[in-house]
Protein backbone atom coordinates (compact mmCIF):
# COMPACT_ATOMS: atom_id res chain seq x y z
CA UNK A 1 0.00 0.00 0.00
CA UNK A 2 1.11 3.37 -1.03
CA UNK A 3 2.80 5.73 2.18
CA UNK A 4 0.54 8.61 2.72
CA UNK A 5 2.31 12.02 2.58
CA UNK A 6 -0.04 14.33 1.56
CA UNK A 7 -4.07 14.33 2.16
CA UNK A 8 -7.04 16.15 1.26
CA UNK A 9 -9.96 17.96 3.56
CA UNK A 10 -13.40 18.66 2.82
CA UNK A 11 -16.49 20.15 4.19
CA UNK A 12 -19.36 18.91 2.01
CA UNK A 13 -23.42 19.28 1.94
CA UNK A 14 -25.35 21.08 4.95
CA UNK A 15 -22.57 22.89 7.07
CA UNK A 16 -23.14 21.90 10.56
CA UNK A 17 -21.70 23.46 13.88
CA UNK A 18 -18.03 21.62 14.94
CA UNK A 19 -17.15 21.36 11.22
CA UNK A 20 -14.43 23.58 12.01
CA UNK A 21 -13.35 21.90 15.15
CA UNK A 22 -12.85 18.68 13.02
CA UNK A 23 -10.98 20.65 10.29
CA UNK A 24 -8.40 21.69 12.61
CA UNK A 25 -8.29 18.55 14.25
CA UNK A 26 -7.58 16.47 10.68
CA UNK A 27 -5.15 19.61 9.80
CA UNK A 28 -3.25 19.09 13.08
CA UNK A 29 -3.07 15.84 13.53
CA UNK A 30 -2.04 14.98 10.14
CA UNK A 31 0.86 18.35 10.24
CA UNK A 32 1.78 16.13 13.32
CA UNK A 33 2.95 13.28 11.52
CA UNK A 34 4.55 15.12 9.07
CA UNK A 35 2.06 14.83 6.21
CA UNK A 36 1.05 18.01 3.88
CA UNK A 37 -2.49 19.38 4.25
CA UNK A 38 -4.53 20.58 1.36
CA UNK A 39 -8.02 22.03 1.99
CA UNK A 40 -10.60 21.56 -0.75
CA UNK A 41 -12.36 24.73 -0.92
CA UNK A 42 -16.54 24.20 -1.26
CA UNK A 43 -16.73 20.43 -1.01
CA UNK A 44 -16.38 18.44 -4.45
CA UNK A 45 -16.95 21.43 -6.05
CA UNK A 46 -13.56 22.74 -5.48
CA UNK A 47 -11.98 18.78 -6.43
CA UNK A 48 -13.40 19.69 -9.77
CA UNK A 49 -12.13 23.20 -9.86
CA UNK A 50 -8.73 22.87 -8.70
CA UNK A 51 -9.78 25.62 -5.51
CA UNK A 52 -7.25 23.75 -3.31
CA UNK A 53 -5.16 25.52 -0.81
CA UNK A 54 -2.13 24.20 1.68
CA UNK A 55 -3.20 24.11 4.78
CA UNK A 56 -0.41 25.21 7.76
CA UNK A 57 -1.50 24.79 11.80
CA UNK A 58 -1.91 28.31 11.81
CA UNK A 59 -4.62 28.02 9.14
CA UNK A 60 -6.94 26.44 11.64
CA UNK A 61 -5.79 29.09 14.93
CA UNK A 62 -8.96 30.51 16.09
CA UNK A 63 -11.52 28.78 14.51
CA UNK A 64 -12.73 25.65 16.96
CA UNK A 65 -15.57 27.98 18.22
CA UNK A 66 -17.16 28.87 15.32
CA UNK A 67 -19.51 27.96 13.20
CA UNK A 68 -20.27 27.23 9.80
CA UNK A 69 -16.91 25.81 7.77
CA UNK A 70 -13.75 28.04 6.98
CA UNK A 71 -13.72 25.71 4.17
CA UNK A 72 -16.83 26.47 2.60
CA UNK A 73 -19.51 23.98 1.54
CA UNK A 74 -21.84 22.96 -1.45
CA UNK A 75 -23.69 20.01 -3.12
CA UNK A 76 -22.17 19.16 -6.06
CA UNK A 77 -24.29 18.03 -9.02
CA UNK A 78 -21.31 17.66 -11.12
CA UNK A 79 -19.82 15.31 -8.74
CA UNK A 80 -22.41 13.05 -9.11
CA UNK A 81 -21.29 12.31 -12.54
CA UNK A 82 -18.53 9.64 -13.95
CA UNK A 83 -16.91 13.05 -15.91
CA UNK A 84 -16.99 15.11 -12.59
CA UNK A 85 -15.52 12.64 -10.54
CA UNK A 86 -12.35 11.90 -12.73
CA UNK A 87 -12.00 15.63 -12.98
CA UNK A 88 -11.82 15.94 -9.32
CA UNK A 89 -9.38 13.10 -9.17
CA UNK A 90 -7.07 14.96 -11.77
CA UNK A 91 -7.21 17.83 -9.13
CA UNK A 92 -5.89 14.98 -6.42
CA UNK A 93 -3.05 14.05 -8.79
CA UNK A 94 -1.81 17.12 -9.58
CA UNK A 95 -1.05 18.00 -5.75
CA UNK A 96 -0.31 14.07 -5.12
CA UNK A 97 -2.96 13.98 -2.57
CA UNK A 98 -2.65 10.19 -1.25
CA UNK A 99 -5.51 10.38 0.14
CA UNK A 100 -9.26 12.10 0.67
CA UNK A 101 -11.35 13.55 4.31
CA UNK A 102 -14.99 14.12 3.62
CA UNK A 103 -16.25 15.85 6.04
CA UNK A 104 -20.52 15.46 5.92
CA UNK A 105 -23.76 13.55 5.97
CA UNK A 106 -25.06 10.83 3.88
CA UNK A 107 -24.72 12.07 0.20
CA UNK A 108 -21.27 13.59 0.70
CA UNK A 109 -20.47 10.02 2.08
CA UNK A 110 -21.61 8.01 -0.99
CA UNK A 111 -20.18 10.26 -3.00
CA UNK A 112 -16.60 9.64 -1.48
CA UNK A 113 -17.36 6.08 -1.79
CA UNK A 114 -17.84 6.54 -5.47
CA UNK A 115 -14.69 8.37 -5.89
CA UNK A 116 -12.96 5.99 -3.93
CA UNK A 117 -14.05 2.90 -6.09
CA UNK A 118 -13.41 4.34 -9.25
CA UNK A 119 -10.17 5.70 -8.97
CA UNK A 120 -9.14 2.94 -6.29
CA UNK A 121 -8.30 6.44 -3.15
CA UNK A 122 -8.70 5.73 0.22
CA UNK A 123 -10.98 7.70 1.47
CA UNK A 124 -12.20 8.36 5.20
CA UNK A 125 -15.69 9.68 5.70
CA UNK A 126 -15.96 11.96 9.16
CA UNK A 127 -19.71 12.32 10.19
CA UNK A 128 -20.82 15.84 9.99
CA UNK A 129 -24.60 16.62 9.97
CA UNK A 130 -26.82 18.17 12.57
CA UNK A 131 -29.45 15.50 11.52
CA UNK A 132 -27.31 12.71 13.10
CA UNK A 133 -28.83 9.84 10.56
CA UNK A 134 -25.67 8.01 9.43
CA UNK A 135 -25.95 4.23 10.80
CA UNK A 136 -22.72 3.18 12.65
CA UNK A 137 -21.90 6.41 15.02
CA UNK A 138 -24.12 7.41 17.86
CA UNK A 139 -23.85 10.78 17.24
CA UNK A 140 -22.99 12.91 14.23
CA UNK A 141 -20.77 16.05 14.92
CA UNK A 142 -23.55 19.35 14.75
CA UNK A 143 -25.75 17.11 16.08
CA UNK A 144 -25.73 18.38 19.97
CA UNK A 145 -25.08 22.15 19.01
CA UNK A 146 -28.49 21.84 16.51
CA UNK A 147 -30.74 20.06 19.66
CA UNK A 148 -29.34 22.50 22.24
CA UNK A 149 -30.28 25.33 19.72
CA UNK A 150 -34.19 23.90 19.12
CA UNK A 151 -34.05 23.67 23.04
CA UNK A 152 -33.40 27.18 23.97
CA UNK A 153 -36.00 27.79 20.98
CA UNK A 154 -39.11 25.95 21.99
CA UNK A 155 -38.38 27.41 25.91
CA UNK A 156 -38.61 30.71 24.36
CA UNK A 157 -42.30 29.65 22.35
CA UNK A 158 -43.67 28.31 25.48
CA UNK A 159 -43.81 31.23 27.13
CA UNK A 160 -45.63 32.72 24.51
CA UNK A 161 -48.14 29.20 23.98
CA UNK A 162 -48.41 29.59 27.57
CA UNK A 163 -49.55 32.94 27.89
CA UNK A 164 -52.14 32.15 24.87
CA UNK A 165 -53.42 29.08 25.42
CA UNK A 166 -52.23 27.97 22.12
CA UNK A 167 -51.11 24.67 20.18
CA UNK A 168 -47.56 25.51 18.56
CA UNK A 169 -46.34 23.02 16.09
CA UNK A 170 -42.68 23.58 15.79
CA UNK A 171 -40.75 22.04 13.03
CA UNK A 172 -37.12 21.08 13.13
CA UNK A 173 -34.95 20.09 10.34
CA UNK A 174 -33.64 16.28 10.17
CA UNK A 175 -34.54 15.06 6.40
CA UNK A 176 -35.45 11.87 6.63
CA UNK A 177 -34.62 11.34 10.66
CA UNK A 178 -36.25 12.39 13.76
CA UNK A 179 -33.33 12.48 15.98
CA UNK A 180 -33.58 16.42 16.28
CA UNK A 181 -37.38 15.92 16.76
CA UNK A 182 -37.82 13.11 19.38
CA UNK A 183 -34.88 14.21 20.99
CA UNK A 184 -35.43 18.06 21.45
CA UNK A 185 -39.28 17.20 22.42
CA UNK A 186 -37.83 15.71 25.55
CA UNK A 187 -35.46 18.41 26.43
CA UNK A 188 -37.54 21.59 25.77
CA UNK A 189 -40.65 19.12 27.51
CA UNK A 190 -42.87 18.89 24.71
CA UNK A 191 -46.08 16.99 25.07
CA UNK A 192 -45.22 15.46 21.64
CA UNK A 193 -43.41 14.83 18.54
CA UNK A 194 -44.63 13.50 15.28
CA UNK A 195 -41.37 11.89 13.59
CA UNK A 196 -41.16 9.94 10.18
CA UNK A 197 -39.63 6.68 12.20
CA UNK A 198 -42.76 6.21 13.98
CA UNK A 199 -45.22 7.58 11.55
CA UNK A 200 -46.56 4.20 9.64
CA UNK A 201 -49.74 2.79 10.49
CA UNK A 202 -50.93 4.69 13.49
CA UNK A 203 -52.21 8.63 12.56
CA UNK A 204 -49.58 10.58 15.56
CA UNK A 205 -52.04 13.29 15.71
CA UNK A 206 -55.16 11.40 16.81
CA UNK A 207 -53.03 10.16 19.19
CA UNK A 208 -51.82 13.42 20.41
CA UNK A 209 -55.14 14.50 20.90
CA UNK A 210 -56.59 11.70 21.73
CA UNK A 211 -54.45 11.67 24.50
CA UNK A 212 -56.36 14.84 26.38
CA UNK A 213 -54.65 17.69 24.72
CA UNK A 214 -54.31 20.24 27.80
CA UNK A 215 -56.53 18.10 30.04
CA UNK A 216 -54.30 19.50 32.98
CA UNK A 217 -52.27 22.61 30.74
CA UNK A 218 -52.85 25.52 29.06
CA UNK A 219 -50.93 24.77 26.54
CA UNK A 220 -48.84 22.35 24.23
CA UNK A 221 -45.88 22.30 22.05
CA UNK A 222 -45.48 19.62 19.14
CA UNK A 223 -42.58 19.34 17.66
CA UNK A 224 -42.54 18.02 14.54
CA UNK A 225 -40.01 16.37 11.65
CA UNK A 226 -39.87 18.34 8.30
CA UNK A 227 -40.69 15.59 6.39
CA UNK A 228 -44.10 14.70 4.95
CA UNK A 229 -45.76 18.28 5.03
CA UNK A 230 -44.16 19.04 8.59
CA UNK A 231 -45.76 21.42 10.92
CA UNK A 232 -47.94 23.00 8.45
CA UNK A 233 -49.69 20.25 7.62
CA UNK A 234 -50.81 19.20 10.95
CA UNK A 235 -51.47 22.35 11.72
CA UNK A 236 -54.01 22.47 8.46
CA UNK A 237 -55.48 19.14 10.21
CA UNK A 238 -56.20 20.51 13.53
CA UNK A 239 -57.71 23.71 11.98
CA UNK A 240 -59.87 21.63 10.35
CA UNK A 241 -60.48 18.31 12.20
CA UNK A 242 -60.38 20.14 15.54
CA UNK A 243 -61.41 23.74 15.44
CA UNK A 244 -61.86 24.36 19.32
CA UNK A 245 -58.08 24.62 19.27
CA UNK A 246 -56.33 27.71 18.99
CA UNK A 247 -52.65 26.64 16.74
CA UNK A 248 -49.64 28.03 15.97
CA UNK A 249 -46.88 27.33 13.32
CA UNK A 250 -42.80 27.88 13.97
CA UNK A 251 -40.49 26.54 11.70
CA UNK A 252 -37.47 26.89 12.65
CA UNK A 253 -35.21 26.31 9.27
CA UNK A 254 -31.63 27.38 9.24
CA UNK A 255 -31.17 28.96 12.67
CA UNK A 256 -30.40 25.21 13.27
CA UNK A 257 -27.74 24.62 11.21
CA UNK A 258 -25.57 27.84 13.05
CA UNK A 259 -24.07 28.97 16.06
CA UNK A 260 -21.28 28.51 18.03
CA UNK A 261 -20.92 24.39 18.73
CA UNK A 262 -21.48 23.11 21.77
CA UNK A 263 -17.94 21.14 24.19
CA UNK A 264 -19.50 18.21 23.33
CA UNK A 265 -19.29 18.92 19.19
CA UNK A 266 -15.99 20.13 19.94
CA UNK A 267 -14.65 17.04 21.27
CA UNK A 268 -16.65 14.90 18.92
CA UNK A 269 -15.14 16.81 16.27
CA UNK A 270 -11.43 16.69 17.55
CA UNK A 271 -11.52 12.92 18.33
CA UNK A 272 -13.00 11.99 14.99
CA UNK A 273 -10.41 14.35 13.21
CA UNK A 274 -7.79 12.69 14.94
CA UNK A 275 -8.96 9.09 14.67
CA UNK A 276 -9.23 9.38 11.11
CA UNK A 277 -5.49 10.30 11.09
CA UNK A 278 -4.66 7.60 12.76
CA UNK A 279 -7.39 5.21 10.68
CA UNK A 280 -4.88 6.42 7.54
CA UNK A 281 -2.37 5.50 9.07
CA UNK A 282 -3.58 2.07 10.10
CA UNK A 283 -3.76 1.38 6.50
CA UNK A 284 -7.86 1.87 6.75
CA UNK A 285 -9.57 2.85 3.92
CA UNK A 286 -13.56 3.61 2.77
CA UNK A 287 -14.85 3.39 6.37
CA UNK A 288 -16.42 6.59 8.30
CA UNK A 289 -15.14 7.28 12.04
CA UNK A 290 -17.72 6.91 14.37
CA UNK A 291 -18.33 7.08 18.17
CA UNK A 292 -19.74 4.11 19.76
CA UNK A 293 -20.42 3.90 23.25
CA UNK A 294 -17.87 6.82 23.81
CA UNK A 295 -15.16 4.47 21.69
CA UNK A 296 -14.01 5.42 18.24
CA UNK A 297 -15.37 2.67 15.64
CA UNK A 298 -14.63 2.34 11.98
CA UNK A 299 -17.91 1.54 9.82
CA UNK A 300 -17.42 1.03 6.42
CA UNK A 301 -18.65 3.83 4.44
CA UNK A 302 -21.05 1.72 2.32
CA UNK A 303 -23.24 0.63 5.68
CA UNK A 304 -23.10 3.98 6.92
CA UNK A 305 -24.57 5.84 3.97
CA UNK A 306 -27.01 2.62 3.60
CA UNK A 307 -28.26 1.27 6.68
CA UNK A 308 -31.16 3.20 8.43
CA UNK A 309 -30.12 4.20 11.55
CA UNK A 310 -33.00 3.16 13.97
CA UNK A 311 -34.48 5.33 16.61
CA UNK A 312 -34.75 4.05 20.29
CA UNK A 313 -37.78 3.03 21.08
CA UNK A 314 -37.28 3.90 24.74
CA UNK A 315 -36.96 7.79 23.85
CA UNK A 316 -40.36 7.31 22.26
CA UNK A 317 -42.02 5.70 25.43
CA UNK A 318 -39.77 8.55 27.97
CA UNK A 319 -41.81 11.09 26.03
CA UNK A 320 -44.93 9.83 25.92
CA UNK A 321 -44.99 8.79 29.56
CA UNK A 322 -43.54 12.19 30.29
CA UNK A 323 -46.06 14.64 28.67
CA UNK A 324 -49.16 13.06 30.01
O1 LIG B 1 -28.77 17.62 6.10
C1 LIG B 1 -28.80 18.80 6.84
C2 LIG B 1 -30.03 19.59 6.52
O2 LIG B 1 -30.02 20.76 7.32
C3 LIG B 1 -31.35 18.84 6.67
O3 LIG B 1 -31.77 18.75 8.02
C4 LIG B 1 -32.25 19.65 5.80
O4 LIG B 1 -33.31 18.86 5.33
C5 LIG B 1 -31.36 20.10 4.68
O5 LIG B 1 -30.03 20.00 5.17
C6 LIG B 1 -31.60 21.49 4.19
O6 LIG B 1 -30.76 21.73 3.12
P1 LIG B 1 -30.48 23.15 2.45
O7 LIG B 1 -29.51 23.88 3.34
O8 LIG B 1 -29.90 22.83 1.14
O9 LIG B 1 -31.78 23.87 2.42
Amino acid sequence: MKEIKSIGVLTSGGDAPGMNACIRSVTRAAIYQGWKVYGVYRGYEGLINDDVKEMTTESVSNTIQRGGTILKTARSEEFRTFEGRQKAYATMKKHEMDALIVIGGNGSLAGAQELAKECDIPVIGLPGTIDNDLYGTDATIGYDTALNTIMECVDKIRDTATSHDRIFFVEVMGRDAGFLAQNSAIAAGAEAAIIPEDNTDIDQLATFIGRGIRKSKNSSIVIVSEKDGGAMHYAERVRTEYPEYDVRVSILGHLQRGGTPTAKDRILASRLGVASIEALKEGQRNIMVGISNDDIVYVPISRAVKWDKPIDKELINVLSILSI
